[in-house]
């Protein structure tokens, strides 16, 4: 059987391990996490469910990644680290030793591949390497799959409701409430990023619809996008434009080579206008003008530890 670790063990990377022991596709050697690396030594299927249930306060190492990536024999690594659109650090550097290492990787995180997807893919296809992406957008939903399936067809636009906080922070200004107290209530449900901006100023959406792009054959980076954030909402407009059976919501778009995260108003009785709770939706207008949207949910934990899965499928049948 295949050899894999996990590198993060969040909310993300557990319900992944508790996933990954109903099945037998790898067998999970280690983990690595700010903490350090837990490595096991027994049966694989035991030690990772006293992992999960003891974590963070189990037996572990200092280990670099670097270290353990070079002493232990593995073929993929399952990577569920927070995002880092700053800089791309450390992510970039992990994927960048993943691949030097010639180690496969199926990602729940959107940095290396909005900031450089096309290196990142480059390297991977040089050296044979699979590199599993399904969960980093509409995770539970395969909206990159769609993207694949429209390669090469001339893609006129695209327009997507791609981050449920800032949709759900909107669902909550129609009804009557301030911005600063349906960020409150999103902090208090605990569906924000541990750094709010990622959502509120687009960094995530924006990082979304870069992955689309990058998989559609379009090149793009996280930099290419116009960002403009949440915080220039004005709650008055919201609720108006409901008045005039339109909608405002947080879009991201592609149109003539430029994309953009922005307010728009949309059709009240459009896809993008019903799209609610951890839904997305993604709308492409394609060839001459045929429309193909997708709407589902993305996330939370256990769908995007499914869509992983999937990637680990496709990972086997290929036969890396
Ligand atoms: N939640 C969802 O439904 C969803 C959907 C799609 C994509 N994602 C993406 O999936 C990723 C994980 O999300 P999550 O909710 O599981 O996050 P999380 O709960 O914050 O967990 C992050 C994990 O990564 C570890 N970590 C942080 N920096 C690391 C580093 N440099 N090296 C090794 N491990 C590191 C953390 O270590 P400690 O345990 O030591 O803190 C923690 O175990 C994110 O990129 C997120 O955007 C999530």
């Amino acid at each position: 059987m295949k050899k894999a670790i996990l590198i993060g063990f969040g909310n993300v990377g557990r319900t992944l391990a508790e996933e990954l022991i109903k099945l037998d596709m790898v067998e999970i050697i280690g983990v690595i996490t700010t903490k350090g690396f837990f490595k096991n030594n027994s049966n694989w299927k035991s030690w990772l469910k006293e992992l999960i249930k003891s974590y963070p306060n189990y037996k572990h190492e200092e280990s670099l990644l670097e270290d353990v990536l070079k002493e232990l024999d593995i073929d993929i690594a399952f990577v569920t680290i927070p995002p880092s659109y700053y800089n791309g650090e450390p992510n970039l550097t992990i994927y960048n030793k993943l691949l030097s290492n010639r180690i496969n990787i199926i990602t729940a995180d959107k940095t290396g591949l909005s900031l450089n997807y096309e290196n990142l893919i480059n390297e991977a296809n040089k050296n044979r390497l699979f590199f599993g992406y399904r969960a980093t957008v509409m995770a539970g939903t395969p909206a990159t799959d769609v993207a694949k399936g429209l390669k090469g067809r001339n893609i006129k636009e695209i327009k997507a409701v791609l981050n449920a906080t800032t949709n759900y922070i909107l669902s909550l200004i129609e009804k009557g409430y301030t911005f600063e107290k349906a960020l409150e209530e999103v902090k208090r449900l605990g569906l924000v990023e541990p750094d709010p901006k990622i959502d509120i100023e687009g960094f995530d959406a924006a990082a979304k619809i870069v992955i689309i792009l990058n998989t559609l054959g379009i090149k793009s980076t996280i930099n290419d996008v116009k960002r403009e954030s949440l915080l220039s909402i004005d709650e008055k407009d919201i609720r108006n434009a409901i008045e005039k059976g339109r909608k405002i919501k947080y879009i991201a778009s592609y149109n003539k080579n430029k994309t953009k995260v922005g307010l728009e108003e949309v059709d009240y009785e459009s896809p993008l206008a019903k799209v609610s709770g951890n839904y997305n939706c993604i709308s492409f207008v394609i060839d001459e003008d045929n429309i193909i949207t997708l709407t589902g949910p993305a996330g939370p934990a256990l769908n995007t530890a499914r869509a992983m899965i999937t990637d680990l499928y496709e990972f086997h049948e290929k036969n890396y």
